[in-house]
């Protein structure tokens, strides 16, 4: 365009300009509170590497409800049990969507997965099948034995090297029970194993996606970026993911020869795992719906549930007098109970093990931010406008530090919900590390099982010490932010039988 004429069309355009200027400022001038932010950056360095906490000292200054620009995109950040409630609980269907990340809209993951797509027809199908086949108290009591014999297997792993007296990585041993726990429950089948040495392949892949999964990229910062975004084809998650989507693929292949066989025969091997229990309903959900949940159940539900056990085991090494009594209730409750697992029915009995895994979702939440959500449309909270498109990130991480909200929150006393009745489902909004609302965590029973059944069998008749001869006190409890909170130093210690 000549540059006579663009002028000309610019000066056409001024007074429209000017107006949507006014307009976009009058509506800013009704966002919640926030720092001023940089022209076309906003506050992207406001975040820094852990955004949970330099989030929590700005919410100090601007308040609960606070909002800020990460580049282009408007984000709000809410701090208090109130002002979540009011977005969970009395405007939750206006904050159902899902803000996804660029890394998971290449390769068509948002429209598939369960976790990222937006909240209609499909997504409320899938949260019923995986409610009525996956995640129901009767499918879980009918499969506590595998996750029984599982944890066995950990126990046995621990007690080999408690007779050689050798150190494990704690994180990873909690990982590979998680993620066996799943594919047993969804296949029949193992897909990892104790020994490093082993072929890792899976839990590999798992790693890798949640570990590419975790670094923004310029387009979520920019979304005007998306639709030129150059560097589509070499997002690392999407190479991972589409590998552990063949790998589930082959695993479906199989499983409908070994079926079409077993019906000419007359013979069923049905397994009644999860993968039989969704192809009996094949009217209803197709093999790429498969895949995929078995995808997002995967990333979903083992990193979660590892680095929770991580943390709580951390805590309790570093505080001996809460490990014992944890431990003696547990050997109380296991006294009849010779293999060393703990029943999922005794977990009722064991209510300071069941503080110190709430105590460690208070300080460790896996998710920070939860997992963000979206505005559908303009939404007024406490006087300001949650705009529509705009990300909403709930830091549970600050609610749980909160002064206002805990006494001594800094420190690790499960002996505060001896007395309270405060729980994680979603109803007591102080303490919601697994969300809340309709679009809450629905592996929340079966993340609390293994959870309980998990860190009991670790503790069980055993103490441990930090390799390094390290004094309780020295264990390092730094963090580094991801798709989940991870200790950045792995906890590895010595177990040893009592
Ligand atoms: C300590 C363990 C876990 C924690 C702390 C956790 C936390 C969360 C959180 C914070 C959300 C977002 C909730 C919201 O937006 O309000 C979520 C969603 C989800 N979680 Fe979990 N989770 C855990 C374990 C699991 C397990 C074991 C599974 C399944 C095997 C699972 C499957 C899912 C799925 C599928 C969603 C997406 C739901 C949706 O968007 O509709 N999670 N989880």
């Amino acid at each position: 365009m000549e540059y006579q004429t663009f002028f000309l069309v610019l000066s056409c355009l001024f007074p429209f300009i000017v107006y949507a200027f006014t307009i976009s400022n009058r509506r800013n001038s009704r966002l919640p509170p926030g720092p001023k932010g940089f022209p076309i950056i906003g506050n992207v360095f406001e975040f820094g590497d852990k955004p949970h906490q330099s989030l929590a000292i700005l919410s100090k200054r601007y308040g609960p409800l606070m909002s800020l620009k990460l580049g282009s995109r408007t984000t709000i950040v809410i701090s208090s049990p109130d002002i979540s409630k009011e977005f969970f609980h009395t405007h939750d269907l206006s904050f159902l969507n899902r803000s996804a990340p660029k890394a998971i809209q290449v390769g068509d993951f948002h429209k598939y997965s369960i976790v990222w797509m937006e909240a209609g027809d499909q997504w409320r199908k899938l949260r019923r099948m995986t409610n009525e086949y996956l995640f129901c108290v009767q499918q879980l009591d009918a499969s506590e034995f595998l996750r029984r014999v599982k944890v066995q297997e950990l126990v046995n792993h621990v007690n080999q090297c408690c007779r050689e007296e050798k150190a494990l990585n704690i994180g990873e041993c909690a990982f590979t029970t998680s993620l066996n726990i799943l594919s047993n429950f969804m296949f029949s089948m193992d897909l990892a194993q104790y020994d490093p040495k082993s072929t890792q392949e899976f839990q590999d892949l798992v790693l890798q996606v949640m570990q590419a999964g975790a670094k923004p990229g310029l387009p979520d910062l920019f979304p005007i970026l998306q639709s030129l975004d150059p560097l589509e084809l070499i997002w690392p998650e999407n190479v991972y993911a589409k590998k552990m989507v063949n790998i589930f693929d082959k695993i479906i292949n199989e499983r409908l020869k070994t079926r079409s066989t077993t019906v000419s025969d007359g013979v069923s091997t049905e397994k009644n795992d999860v993968l039989d229990l969704l192809l009996n309903q094949k009217s209803n959900i197709t093999q790429n719906d498969m895949r995929h949940l078995f995808l997002t159940l995967f990333v979903a539900g083992t990193d979660t549930t590892s680095s929770t056990l991580e943390w709580a085991m951390a805590e309790l090494m570093r505080n001996p007098e809460k490990m014992k009594k944890a431990r003696l209730e547990v050997d109380k409750v296991m006294q009849n109970n010779t293999n060393g697992v703990i029943q999922e029915s005794d977990i009722s009995q064991l209510t300071y093990l069941q503080a110190v895994i709430k105590e460690t979702l208070r300080l460790h939440p896996p998710a920070p931010f939860l997992i963000p959500r979206e505005a559908i449309h303009d939404v007024v909270v406490q006087g300001f406008i949650v705009p529509k498109n705009s990300q909403i990130l709930c830091n549970v991480w600050a609610m749980g530090r909160d002064p206002n909200i805990w006494s001594d929150p800094e420190m690790f006393m499960p002996e505060r919900f001896l007395d309270v009745k405060v729980d994680y489902r979603g109803q007591d909004f102080k303490l919601i590390p697994f969300g809340a609302g309709r679009r809450m965590c629905p592996g929340l029973n079966l993340a609390n099982r293994m959870l309980h059944i998990i860190l009991g069998s670790l503790i069980h008749k055993l103490d441990w010490t930090v390799v390094g001869n390290k004094r309780p006190q020295d264990i390092d409890m730094g963090e580094k932010f991801g798709i989940t909170l991870q200790k950045a130093e792995p906890l590895i210690a010595i177990p040893m039988k009592l």
